[in-house]
This record gives C-alpha cells, sequence and structure tokens, in this order.
C-alpha cells in the first residue's frame, strides 16, 4: 500500500496526485501513486456503499458502447447513479458514429452536452481522440489495447484477498497480448510485482514492447507450468477476445493453456484464481476451477463497481 496519507476531499480519500488526473485511458499512463490512490478510494467507496454519494449530482456522463458488456455496462450505471449523476447509455448502432460520423465531431457535440465518457471500443487511438476533442473526462472501458478498470479492481481483489502483492508471483495463462495481458504487464511495471505470462509463441508480446515496456520482473513463456509454479494468483481470459470470433486457428494454439487443477497443484498453496469474465468453460477454464474460485471471481467482477466509482470520483474533481 502507499505509503502517503490520502487526503479526504468530499468525503473520499483522494491522494493530490489522482485529483489531478484528467483522463483514465491506461493503465501504462497511470503512475504507481495514481493507481494506489485510486484503490484506497476504491475501498472506502465499497466500505461506504447504502450511503449515496454527491459527487457527480447534476452530471450526464455517456457510455459509448462498440463492443458487447455486461460488467462494464452495468457497474457504470450503476455507480454513476450511486453518485447522484445520470448515465446515458449510446450504442453505437444508436448513434451517428455507427453510420460513419467521425470520433472527433462525436466527441465535440457531446463534450458541450454531458459532463464525462465512457468509452468501449477498439482502436485505442479512438479513445484517445475523443478525450482529445471532447474536453471532458474520458474513461476507456476496453479497447483492444488495454482494459484499465478491470485491473483496478482485479488489484482491489487481490489486496483483499491476499492483502496486496508484496512478495507474490501473479501468472497469466492465455494469450499473451490481449487488452488484459497489456495492461497487467503495465501494471507489473508501475508496481513492481512479479508477473509470469504463459501463451503460445504466436500470441507472445513482440519484442518491441518488452523494450518498450522495459520490466525485467515481467517474464513471457510457453510454458504454462513453469508461469503457475509458486504462483499466488492464477490470472486468466478468453482465448479469442471480442472482435477476434472467427479465428479457430488461433483457439487451437491454446490447447495446453487451460486453467485447470493439475495446473493449479504447482500453485502457491494459498493461490488465488481471477477471471475478468465472461468465462468460457472448457476452454481457458475447467468447470471445476471456476466453481471452486467463483467466490473471488465473482467478488473481483463487484469490485468493478467500486473500482469505477473510484474512477469517476476522481475525474468528476479532475474538471
Ligand atoms: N470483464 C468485463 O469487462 O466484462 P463485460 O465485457 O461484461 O463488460
Ligand atoms: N480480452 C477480452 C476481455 C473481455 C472483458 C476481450 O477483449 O474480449
Amino acid at each position: 500500500m502507499s505509503a502517503a496519507l490520502p487526503l479526504r476531499l468530499n468525503n473520499s480519500p483522494l491522494s493530490p496526485t489522482t485529483h489531478f488526473m484528467n483522463h483514465l485511458l491506461s493503465i501504462e499512463q497511470l503512475s504507481a501513486r495514481e493507481i494506489q490512490s485510486l484503490l484506497e478510494s476504491a475501498a472506502y467507496l465499497k466500505r461506504q456503499r447504502g450511503r449515496d454519494g454527491t459527487q457527480l449530482a447534476g452530471q450526464t456522463w455517456a457510455l459509448i458502447f462498440t463492443k458487447s458488456s455486461t460488467r462494464t455496462r452495468v457497474s457504470f450505471e450503476v455507480g454513476i447513479r450511486e453518485l447522484g449523476g445520470f448515465p446515458m447509455f449510446l450504442s453505437k448502432n444508436d448513434i451517428q458514429l455507427g453510420r460513419g460520423e467521425p470520433i472527433k465531431d462525436t466527441a465535440r457535440v457531446l463534450g458541450r452536452m454531458v459532463h464525462g465518457a465512457i468509452i468501449r471500443t477498439f482502436a485505442q487511438q479512438d479513445v484517445v481522440e475523443f478525450s482529445e476533442f471532447s474536453g471532458i473526462p474520458t474513461i476507456n472501458a476496453l479497447t483492444d489495447d488495454e482494459h484499465p478498470c478491470q485491473i483496478l479492481a482485479d488489484l482491489l481483489t487481490i489486496q483483499e484477498k491476499l492483502g496486496g502483492w508484496e512478495n507474490r508471483k501473479i501468472a497469466f495463462i492465455g494469450d499473451g497480448f490481449s487488452n488484459m495481458t497489456r495492461s497487467w504487464m503495465w501494471a507489473a511495471k508501475h508496481l513492481g510485482f512479479e508477473l509470469a505470462v504463459a501463451s503460445p509463441v504466436s500470441c507472445q508480446p513482440p519484442a518491441d514492447f518488452l523494450t518498450e515496456l522495459d520490466a525485467p520482473n515481467v517474464t513471457i513463456t510457453a510454458d504454462p507450468v513453469a508461469a503457475a509454479t509458486g504462483a499466488h494468483v492464477i490470472n486468466t481470459d478468453v482465448w479469442l477476445s471480442m472482435g477476434q470470433e472467427g479465428q479457430q486457428e488461433k483457439e487451437l494454439e491454446f490447447a495446453d493453456y487451460q486453467v485447470e487443477s493439475g495446473l493449479l497443484s504447482n500453485a502457491a498453496p494459498d493461490h488465488i484464481v481471477l477471471h475478468c469474465l465472461p468465462a468460457y468453460r472448457g476452454k481457458e477454464i475447467s468447470e471445476e476451477v471456476l466453481e471452486l474460485h467463483a467466490n473471488t471471481i465473482f467478488q473481483q467482477a463487484e469490485n468493478r463497481l467500486h473500482a469505477q466509482k473510484a474512477i469517476l470520483v476522481a475525474l468528476a474533481k479532475s474538471r
């Protein structure tokens, strides 16, 4: 945990660093202090749940989604309401964006009407462009590059279940260069924990990404047993991310990468299993393991709400 004592602003603990955050576009761009402050705020808001907040009073936040979602949409809509604001869900098919209106024009229109935007889409650049042209706080709710809201919820879950990540080994078994793994690798870079990624060679991060990451605490292997051995957290995700549904040949490469009881026998005795969900039982995770670790996995899903409320509070203060 951060040594810095959090300031209390409007009944929520936020460090000065968090106070000046304008957007939440990636884990890559966050500092360790911002991550720690968001997690402290999330834990506080979780304890306070049921006492309605006013941090977003009078504000409308748009959710612009061009991919499917259960957890992200519901947790943001509930979180915005619990903070006193009004969520406006805008599916791509319902707005002119879906008929080719440019992102920058959509951004300039919404920036004059709503107070913040939460975007789930394919290209990271679209979220960056929206943030630049709208002039309002913008949150990445998943792109092909990153899933920062999920990683904050995952870190909160690790704090709750294991007391933190110091001297812990975290393993990720699956697609080594998905939005989830990329966000995990940046989190490891910032926070310094040991991260072992096991992935088929064809799905491993390219050398130029690893050079840019420059994190000796992140190791990449094709051997799932090597990654799982001694790990305190075993993390996985779908083999085919949204937008890759037709790539059956890619899926075939993952036959040896299922998180199942045999693989977990190599992990640390007090290990936990994380899955961002949705899960495909019998593929990236066995039915048995998912149900055995359901308590943690659905706590992880609930923590999306608390982590995202912390993001919303931090961004509302930056306006
Ligand atoms: N984990 C996650 O982002 O779930 P959804 O796709 O349901 O939002
Ligand atoms: N990597 C997955 C995450 C889903 C929450 C995807 O992009 O589909």
